[in-house]
């Protein structure tokens, strides 16, 4: 088997040993004669697994106790305005750091029923995230929301928003399990699974004891009430089975937070991280040819984004790294250029083989 460098920004790479648990599950899991796919959510074995994945979480996340975590479908496109619709009441206050693509949509959908606007954004295509002090929280405004890692532009935060008594509200659906993140700030930290926890059609959804009390609130405020699949409240009483949740995608993800666990947890993540992305942002200053986008006090870890001095050469750098076994490195369709995803599963191997590449391209074109 020939499985390529994967750089892909999501889905994205998945460790291959978890590849093979998830084969061996397909045609009879756990000697039950049934493939995991084929049993109902309701049986004691999809229950051991969905218990399973929840704890295993919570430990490698740092979940407190009185927090709640779901696993929901909607990706977290729907959490963008499921957030806003469970934590305020009609007409009610959030505001929201616009540091690119993802906190726009999540913004736009909380408009439709809130009073939510954006405090913080930059011109153009963001390059960097704000600093303290470079945004004033409205007074009654009841939560900041931020997108931790901006997966398109390349661009992170490396400690939580300023926020001052006000909870978060966070996307992190590109950065979760890279690096430890301080889940008490948060009212509601969310993020699809598709880049570090497992498979698309999972979104992780942890609830402060506040998040799911304002869900009920909300419920009573709205008129008609809030929808049942969009009601926090009910799938935290539910324990995310209100409907049939998606069994396999649960599974991929504990058997993801399994590697983690067995690779030395968020921690090891985290100084594998700073490793790949060091050896790859190191490249990309050497000399002068790349172009790298994001501003330095603001450099992702997890999506590496430059150009090269055109965008022919950009073209051609990527069709030539995908011929020598480099794939995924196309930046994204709005803003073009080369990306690449380091999420916890990509190894320094395949970031070695990307400098590499780098400095034969550049070489020969530069
Ligand atoms: C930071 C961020 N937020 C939200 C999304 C949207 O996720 P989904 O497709 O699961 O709705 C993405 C997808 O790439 C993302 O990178």
């Amino acid at each position: 088997m020939a499985r390529m460098h994967n750089f892909s920004a999501g889905p994205a790479v998945l460790p291959l040993s978890v590849i093979e648990q998830l084969s061996c599950a397909l045609a009879d899991f756990q000697g039950c004669g049934l493939g995991l796919m084929e049993m109902s959510h309701r049986g004691k074995v999809f229950d051991d697994v969905i218990v399973g994945a929840e704890a295993r979480f919570r430990k490698l996340i740092g979940v407190p106790d009185d927090y709640a975590v779901l696993f929901l479908q909607g990706g977290a496109s729907l959490q963008f305005y499921m957030s806003a619709l469970n934590l305020l009441g009609p007409g009610e206050r959030a505001d929201y750091l616009m540091t690119g693509v993802w906190s726009t949509k999540a913004l736009k959908e909380a408009k439709r029923c809130s009073d939510a606007v954006a405090v913080w954004e930059q011109e153009g295509i963001p390059d960097h995230v704000p600093h303290p002090g470079s945004y004033t929280i409205r007074e009654d405004s009841k939560y900041l929301h931020y997108t931790s890692n901006n997966t398109i532009y390349g661009t992170q935060f490396s400690a939580l928003p300023e926020a001052g008594d006000r909870p978060l509200v966070g996307d992190l659906s590109s950065d979760i399990a890279s690096r430890p993140v301080d889940v008490s700030r948060h009212a509601v930290l969310y993020a699809g699974a598709q880049k570090n926890l497992g498979p698309s059609g999972v979104c992780a959804v942890i609830l402060s004891p506040w998040a799911v009390e304002q869900s009920r609130r909300a419920d009573r405020l709205r008129p008609g009430g809030i929808p049942s699949m969009l009601s926090y409240d009910l799938m935290v009483k539910k324990s995310s089975m209100f409907n049939t949740p998606n069994t396999f995608g649960i599974y991929a993800l504990d058997r993801v937070l399994a590697w983690v666990e067995d690779m030395g947890g968020v921690a090891a993540m985290t100084t594998r991280n700073e490793e790949k992305a060091s050896l790859l942002y190191g490249e990309l200053d050497r000399t002068g040819f790349w172009r790298p986008h994001a501003r330095t006090d603001s450099r992702s870890q997890m999506n590496v984004t430059w150009r090269t001095p055109s965008p022919e050469l950009d073209a051609a750098f990527v069709s030539e790294a995908a011929a020598a076994g480099l794939s995924g490195l196309k930046g994204h369709r709005s803003v073009g250029g080369i990306r690449a995803s380091l999420y916890n599963a990509c190894g320094i191997e395949s970031v070695s083989a990307l400098v590499s590449f780098m400095k034969d391209f550049e070489s020969a074109k530069g």
